[in-house]
């Protein structure tokens, strides 16, 4: 097995010429981070770290919707039950029965900070379907809810003045204290600010406690739904201050990801499943049912389903897209539940009220990150993380649809609560950390990689294209920044080393389950029922470990 060799274990830059000191840092502000902030401001000085605008994460590009049971004919065990099965028998039942359990409160909790969420004639939440659900359990806002639940919240955090919000500071590595009894306590974060004003400024901001919120990794890949921030920084960062990670091999490709032709390249437009949910169907170029007689759900079975349905087809016929057909939905539906999508698609050169829409699989989420338990803490004390950067196992291998966003909410208020019921006693960073040597990745590095990532990363995979990729990222160069530091190598880096992770899970993972399809494995074994937690050790190689489903770092 081809080794990935060693990665930096701290990030060059600017050295840091100036100092700040909060109660709380959040690095990232989509709906979980955006939650916690809102849950812990009354512990102090809460400061929202974020890359680009504080509304450029993955949050306010989630089409679907917030999976809840509160349907009278549901209950939260249906929910748990159909969680479970996506999640392929990897899912940590005790996390994913506290998200389905506390979602009704937390959605509630939602709409109290002002969220819109459609309703039916009698003034009822409005619920539709998506894949992987035995029923209608989905709360929308027509075919753009994650904005509405951004908006909502972003008010919220506008409206109280213990929460301020750092814009375009990319966040570059934790700081820890020296080791206390062996251990080392996250107490800050380097960061880089990129406002117009203080154009590569270096700081720290010391924090009682730091919360990774900054979501997933889809700019891994040469073609995903993720908007360009989403180069997995807080993993990243996570790895190289000895937190662990978990799951990381299980990447979620959506089925219905708009096929712009071969070359496309960075975020692509999503066609939500919800519309798929209404009555669309997958056909291929001669019309024929692509998931018929396939799946007792058909064309709603869960998302590795049926991406690997579609990949093992495209295969068969030699092409590179297949269609989805939504004309049956008739243009009055259409344009009411899913306005940004017909007009997303228009923009594109198809109209889907008339014309089928070209489609393939795309990357679409991280169903791993850093390994926490069920309030948010990771394997270092002082750090903690949340929504789609960490894995607390709810995803299993496979997210089940619309539980992203209620993940968010969930679990960001939990990690919330638990900042609210104490935080850890204020300590230095570690002076010696500044010896560690700081190293970067060439930016241009990163669009070679993800073509390699897409190519043998995907959907399926084998071990002779896992070991390609694992020499790629062996080959790579590092050098120490040399005067001149952009957010393009910091990126590049951090896509270096979770690639590394992510691929070298993969690689030992010989079998296939949910998200992760190995050609050579196609079985799904009991030998494999277990998470792999990766961490860097101090050498900044990768070490994997066998852990049980509902352990804990
Ligand atoms: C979709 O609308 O199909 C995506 C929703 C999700 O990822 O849960």
């Amino acid at each position: 097995m081809t080794k990935a060799g060693t990665f930096p274990l701290r990030l060059a830059a600017p050295p840091p010429g100036w100092e700040r000191e909060v109660e709380v840092v959040v690095i990232g502000s989509g709906v979980a981070g955006l939650m916690v902030a809102l849950t812990a401001a009354t512990v102090g000085r809460v400061l929202i770290v974020t890359k680009a605008k504080l509304d450029a994460g993955s949050t306010s590009w989630a089409q679907g919707g917030i999976a809840a049971a509160i349907d009278r004919a549901d209950d939260p065990e249906q929910h748990l039950d159909d969680t479970l099965v996506a999640g392929a028998g990897l899912c940590s039942e005790r996390a994913v029965r506290i998200l389905v359990e506390e979602g009704p409160h937390q959605l509630a909790r939602l709409i109290s900070f002002g969220a819109l969420l459609d309703t039916d004639a009698a003034g009822n939440l409005a619920l539709t379907r998506e894949g992987g659900h035995g029923r209608a359990r989905i709360v929308h806002a027509a075919d753009a809810t994650g904005a509405e639940v951004q908006r909502s919240l972003q008010a919220a955090v506008a409206a109280n003045d213990r929460i301020e919000v750092m814009e375009h500071a990319f966040a570059l590595d934790l700081v820890r204290s020296a080791p206390v009894n062996g251990t080392r306590h996250v107490v800050g974060v380097r960061v880089v600010s990129q406002d117009d004003q203080a154009s590569g400024s270096s700081g720290i901001v010391r924090a009682r406690t730091v919360v990774l919120a900054s979501g997933g990794l889809g700019q891994l890949y040469a073609s995903t739904t993720n908007p360009p921030v989403a180069t997995g920084d807080g993993m990243a960062m996570a790895l190289r201050a000895g937190a662990s990670v978990a799951d990381v091999e299980f990447v979620q490709f959506h089925p219905t990801v708009m096929w712009n032709g071969p070359g496309a390249e960075g975020q692509q437009l999503l066609v939500s499943e919800a519309v798929r949910g209404e009555g669309a169907v997958l056909l291929d170029a001669e019309g024929k049912r692509v998931m018929q007689g396939r799946h007792p759900l058909g064309d709603l079975a869960p998302r590795d389903v049926v991406a690997k349905c579609m990949s093992i087809l495209m295969a068969e016929q030699g092409v590179d897209h297949l269609f989805l057909d939504a004309r049956g939905l008739g243009e009055e539906k259409l344009m009411r539940h899913f306005p940004n999508i017909v007009a997303g698609c228009r923009r594109l050169g198809i109209d889907p009220v008339h014309q089928v829409v070209p489609v393939a699989p795309g990357e679409h989420f991280a169903c791993g990150g850093v390994w926490t338990d069920r309030n948010g803490h990771t394997s270092v004390p002082g750090l903690f993380a949340v929504g789609e950067v960490a894995c607390t196992g709810v995803h299993g291998a496979n997210r089940l649809a619309s539980n992203s966003l209620l993940e968010g909410l969930v679990y960001g208020q939990r990690v919330g609560a638990q900042l609210v019921l104490g935080l850890p006693a204020v300590m230095s960073p570690d002076a010696n950390d500044e010896q560690v040597p700081a190293l970067v990745v060439p930016g241009h590095h990163r669009v070679i990689l993800a073509a390699e990532m897409s190519r043998h990363v995907a959907v399926r995979r084998e071990a002779e294209g896992l070991d390609e990729v694992t020499a790629l990222i062996a080959d790579t160069p590092l050098h120490p920044g040399e005067g001149s530091f952009s957010p393009t190598d910091w990126e590049a880096t951090n896509v270096h080393v979770l690639a590394g992770a992510l691929v070298s899970a993969a690689r030992l993972r010989e079998e296939s389950r949910g998200g992760h399809w190995r050609s050579d494995f196609p079985d799904t074994s009991p030998r494999w029922k277990v998470r792999i937690v990766t961490h860097l050790n101090h050498e900044g190689s990768l070490v994997h470990e066998e852990r049980g489903l509902e352990e804990t770092p």
